[in-house]
């Protein structure tokens, strides 16, 4: 028996001041998607904006719903649009933040499981890194350089093969 040893480092900014301009614009971009997040559920609203290769910013929202497993992700919301109207296109960098209703979200909050999953799919197939900011409402934004730094031992199409 040996042991795997899997460690990431991410870059942390301690305000969107510190981004770079194009990414503080982006992570603007996505605050005003997040505002337009239909959560009557949750009160938990989440606003993302990605960036192709081709300059194109394709925003998104969480969309809930009545049937609560129906509703959907802002992260794949997003990545979903991009994939069905830009197919091949690289996605660069996606910016996410969040806002609760209730309290003010000061820790960068990354997406879920099931989003590092949909994001891994994109970055595999593009062979190029899929750069992620996230943030809470205010406070800190965390760089991650790849998907795969978010889902280490990612499964991906190579294991179907
Ligand atoms: N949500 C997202 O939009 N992205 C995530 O990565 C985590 C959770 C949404 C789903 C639901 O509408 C609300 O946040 C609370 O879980």
């Amino acid at each position: 028996m040996k042991k795997l040893d899997i460690s990431i480092v991410l870059d942390v900014f301690d305000s969107v001041k510190e981004l770079p301009q194009p990414i503080e614009q982006l992570m603007q971009a996505a605050t005003a998607a997040r505002e337009r997040a239909y959560a009557p559920y949750s009160s938990f609203k989440v606003g993302t904006a990605l960036v192709l290769e081709n300059g194109v910013v394709v925003e998104g929202n969480n969309q809930e719903n009545a049937a609560y497993p129906s509703g959907l992700c802002a992260e794949r919301v997003a990545a979903f649009y991009a994939g069905a109207t830009y197919p091949g296109v690289a996605i660069k960098n996606i910016a996410i933040t969040v806002r609760s209703l209730n309290h003010t979200v000061t820790v960068p909050t990354p997406p879920c499981g099931s989003c590092r999953q949909a994001l891994a799919e994109y970055e595999v197939n593009q062979k190029s890194p899929l750069v992620v900011y996230f943030m809470g409402e205010t406070g800190q934004v965390v760089k991650a350089n790849s998907v795969k730094d978010l889902l280490p031992l990612i499964f991906d199409s190579s294991f179907l093969k």
